[in-house]
C-alpha cells in the first residue's frame, strides 16, 4: 500500500510516500526555523502562511522523489491534530484537495501516533511496550499493547521537555531551537549547578519542567545582579542533567511497573545525543529503539507510518471531512 502523507502542524512543511508503513520512497521537509529563529520561537500567522507559500512544491517535490505516479497512491494522509490550527489547516486542506482531485480515501492521524510510528520506519515495534514522547509540545508516557491501543501513563503538568529547552536557550542567548544548541554546549560542561529534579517522588508518572526552568532564571537573575559571570556551559549542562535524570526515572519506574521489555523513545527531543547516550548506558536488557534523527522531529514519513497501521485498524473515508477527536485513544 502507498500513502501520500501530509505533516504541516508546526513549522515544518513536509509530504511523504510510504510504502506499507515502512518503506520511506520520500520525506521532503522544509523547515521554517531560519524564518522564526529571529522571533525566539515560533510565530503561528507566520507558520501558516509560509505552509501555504511551500506546500505545493513540496507535495511536488516528494512525488517526484518518490519516482511514482498519483495512480500509484493507495492513501492521503494528514496529521489532523494536535498543533498550530492554521498551519494544521494548510495541509489538512491540500491533502484533502489532493484526496478529491484524484479520488483517493483520506484518514486523519494524530501527530503523536506519528512520532511513535517513526520508531517502527527502521525496526519493528514490538509489544507491549513504553514508549517516551518528547517533544516541543508535548512529554507523556504511554504503555502500548499493541498496534493502535495506546494508554497514556503520565504527561507534563506544564511546559513540555522541548519548549523547556527553547525557553532557557533564550534566557541564555543562545538561539532558536534551544534543543540542539543545548545539547551541543552542554558537552562541553560540568553538571555544577545542581538544579532541582522535580516530581520524582510525586504522582509516578506525571512531569514538570517549569521548576527547572524558573531555577535557570533565578540563577541567571542572582548573576546578573552580583555582576557574577554565567557559565553558559555549565547551566545548560545541570538544565540537561537534571532533565535527563527525570525522564530516565519516570521511564524506569513505567518499565518495571508494566514489565515490558520493550521501550520506544521519540519526538524532536529523542534527537538529543545525550538522553541517546545515557538511556543505552541507563536502561539495560530491554530493547529500546529510538528513531533516526531525522524521523525524531517533524516530518511526514512518521504520519505515513503510523497511518498505516491505523488505515488497518479503523479504514479511511472518501468524504473528505476527517473524523475523530484529536486525542488519542483512550
Ligand atoms: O517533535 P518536534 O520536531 O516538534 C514538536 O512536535 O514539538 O520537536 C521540536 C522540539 C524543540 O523544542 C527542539 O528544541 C527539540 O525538539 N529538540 C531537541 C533536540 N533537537 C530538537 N531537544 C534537545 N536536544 C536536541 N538535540
Ligand atoms: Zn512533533
Amino acid at each position: 500500500m502507498i500513502i501520500l502523507a501530509v505533516e504541516s502542524s508546526c513549522d515544518e512543511t513536509s509530504v511523504a510516500v510510504v510504502k506499507d508503513g515502512k518503506e520511506v520512497l520520500s520525506n521532503v521537509v522544509n523547515s521554517q526555523i531560519d524564518i522564526h529563529k529571529k522571533f525566539g520561537g515560533v510565530v503561528p500567522e507566520i507558520a501558516s502562511r509560509n505552509h501555504i507559500i511551500n506546500m505545493t512544491y513540496v507535495f511536488k517535490e516528494a512525488i517526484k522523489k518518490a519516482n511514482i505516479t498519483h495512480d500509484d497512491i493507495d492513501l492521503v494522509a494528514v496529521t489532523h491534530g494536535p498543533g498550530l490550527i492554521g498551519s494544521l489547516l494548510v495541509g489538512i486542506n491540500a491533502a484533502s484537495a489532493y484526496a478529491l482531485s484524484y479520488d483517493k480515501p483520506l484518514i486523519g492521524i494524530h501527530h503523536l501516533k506519528g512520532h511513535i510510528y517513526a520508531a517502527n520506519i527502521d525496526n519493528d515495534l514490538k509489544f507491549p511496550l513504553i514508549a517516551l514522547l518528547v517533544s516541543g509540545g508535548h512529554t507523556e508516557l504511554i504503555y502500548m499493547e499493541d498496534h493502535g491501543k495506546y494508554e497514556i501513563l503520565g504527561e507534563t503538568l506544564d511546559d513540555a521537555v522541548g519548549e523547556a529547552y527553547d525557553k532557557v536557550a533564550r534566557m541564555l542567548d543562545l538561539g532558536y531551537p534551544g534543543g540542539p544548541i543545548i545539547d551541543a554546549l552542554a558537552e562541553k560542561g560540568k553538571d555544577t549547578y545542581n538544579l532541582t529534579r522535580p516530581y520524582l517522588d510525586k504522582d509516578e508518572y506525571m512531569f514538570s519542567f517549569s521548576g527547572i526552568k524558573s531555577a535557570v532564571n533565578n540563577i541567571i537573575y542572582h548573576a546578573n545582579r552580583k555582576g557574577e559571570e554565567i557559565n553558559k556551559a555549565n547551566l545548560a549542562c545541570s538544565f540537561q542533567e537534571a532533565v535527563i535524570d527525570v525522564l530516565i526515572y519516570k521511564l524506569k519506574l513505567a518499565v518495571k511497573n508494566y514489565n515490558v521489555d520493550n521501550i520506544v523513545i521519540a519526538g524532536g527531543v529523542a534527537a538529543n545525543k545525550r538522553l541517546r547516550q545515557r538511556v543505552f548506558k541507563e536502561i539495560e536488557g530491554k530493547n529500546i529503539i529510538i528513531p533516526k534523527m531525522e524521523y525524531c522531529t517533524d516530518n511526514a514519513a512518521m504520519i505515513g507510518a503510523a497511518a498505516y497501521y491505523e488505515y488497518k485498524k479503523r479504514g479511511a473515508s472518501k468524504d473528505y471531512l476527517i473524523k475523530g477527536s484529536s486525542q488519542l485513544d483512550l
